[in-house]
């Protein structure tokens, strides 16, 4: 089977990857001739663990190719559309430009019994009304993928589930072949209509985000009553029908999907007259942009609610740690709040400090940690990566002007850190 991959970004390029490895032929497509230049050599223009390696491997082994031409993947039997769907810069709603071009751009060299799936995250609907533009010798389906950042390369060799969304037997044979490793290995297999694929992905990410923000908001209650948020998440986690992931309380969630996608569901279900259905998820981002808020009152606690005299560290960038992804990160937000505050702010981040700089030029970077440190009245920790909680905090009392931190993710070791006569100050912690 020959497949193509539209669009390299995160989810296409690991897709394209991926699909190679798990033994299939693969063209992937971006009109961005500088990232498929980048991927033609088997360079990544992002970071993604293992990705690379699975990237170079399948190049070199030539079961993955890259171009800007479409009319290379004309023989294709499967074309796989996962170009990206941001938030439109005017309102919620999910921009839709770039899945409608990809369709028509495959749709005019796609051969007779060929398949196009959909694999990005859209509204309600949108296959549907995508499916009537489509020419009659193609079919279409819907694919949602579930990839974590950090996690992309393992969630799609061996994903939790695959859910397709078709109109036909034939549609479902052709992705079972597509997917014919994964299925022998037992991966759980839903067939579902088209409306029904498109939700199911808004719908998973909608409880993610739920289920932070509602962490968050048992923060928020402990502050003021004195509570622990870390202990009240690990007692209710035991709960089986709770469980204990996706309760780390902090600043909430960002990145290019959570976020963006609950918006553009509100929006959707506006459209469909069915508002009522999601309005909690107004909520739900209110609640997430609000643990922002509290870390900015913390400082101004801290410091004085004029911040111009002070120099404030902060560890991390991205949206999440093992990402160089910079997109809506709450880390990133609140480090460029306090520099307009006034604050003297240098961040680091092990992976994201490009992507970071060019977003906010015009805050300070730093290449290691006890350059960012130094000096500093306050730290704060906003992205939890590995690196930050193997810190000697009695090596970095050293560096600093005043021994106060924040940590905005609940995953430095306040004992340790106390112990080493910091003053510790955690979300939802009194
Ligand atoms: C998410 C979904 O998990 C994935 O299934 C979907 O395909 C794309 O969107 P991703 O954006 O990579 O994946 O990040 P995820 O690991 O879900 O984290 C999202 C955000 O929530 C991060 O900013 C993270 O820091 C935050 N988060 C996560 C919390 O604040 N607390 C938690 O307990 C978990």
């Amino acid at each position: 089977m020959k497949i193509s991959v539209i669009g390299t970004g995160y989810l296409g390029a690991t897709h394209a990857a991926c699909m190679a490895e798990l033994g299939l032929d693969v063209v992937g497509v971006d009109s961005d001739a500088a990232k498929i230049e980048a991927l033609s050599k088997g360079e990544l223009p992002f970071y993604e663990p293992e990705l690379p390696e699975l990237l170079s491997k399948h190049v070199k082994g030539g079961k993955l190719k890259f171009t800007t031409d479409y009319s290379e993947i004309a023989d294709c039997d499967v074309h796989f559309i996962c170009v990206g769907t941001p938030q439109m810069k005017d309102g919620l709603a999910a921009d839709l430009s770039y899945v409608k071009s990809a369709f028509a751009a495959v749709a005019a060299v796609a051969k007779p019994g060929s398949l196009l799936v959909g694999k990005s995250t859209v509204p309600v609907g949108t296959a549907q009304e995508l499916a009537k533009q489509m020419p009659a010798h193609t079919e279409l389906a819907w694919n949602p993928e579930f990839l974590r950042e950090g996690f992309a390369v393992e969630d799609t060799l061996r994903p939790n589930r695959l859910v397709v969304g078709v109109t036909s037997d034939r549609a479902e044979e052709i992705l079972k072949e597509a997917y014919a490793v994964n299925l022998k290995e037992g991966t759980p297999w839903v067939r579902a209509n088209l409306p029904t694929a498109e939700l199911v992905k808004v719908s998973a990410n909608s409880f993610l985000a739920t289920k932070i923000s509602f962490i968050n908001a048992m923060a928020e209650i402990c502050e003021t009553t004195g509570g622990d948020v870390t202990v009240l998440a690990k007692a209710i986690g035991y709960d089986p029908r709770i469980g204990n992931r996706f309760l780390q309380a902090g600043i909430g969630f960002g990145g290019g999907c959570l976020p963006k996608d609950i918006r553009a569901f509100m929006a959707r279900a506006e459209e469909l007259g069915a508002s009522q259905a999601v309005e909690f998820l107004k909520d739900i981002d209110a609640i997430n942009l609000r643990a922002r808020k509290r870390v900015i009152n913390l400082v101004e606690k801290e410091l004085g609610l004029d911040l111009k005299s002070f120099k404030i560290a902060v560890l991390g960038a991205t949206f999440k740690p093992d990402s160089d992804d910079v997109r809506d990160s709450p880390a990133l937000d609140i480090a460029a709040q306090i520099h307009a505050a006034g604050a003297e702010v240098t961040i680091h981040d092990p992976k994201g400090i490009e992507p970071a700089r060019k977003r906010f030029p015009a805050l300070n970077f730093a290449e290691k940690v006890e350059e960012c440190v130094s000096g500093a009245d306050l730290i704060l920790h906003l992205t939890e990566w590995k690196e930050y909680r193997e810190l000697d905090p009695a090596a970095i009392k050293k560096l600093v002007k005043q021994a106060k931190i924040l940590d905005g993710r609940n995953m430095l070791d306040r004992e340790k850190w106390q112990a080493a006569g910091w003053d510790f100050h955690a979300l939802g912690r009194a």
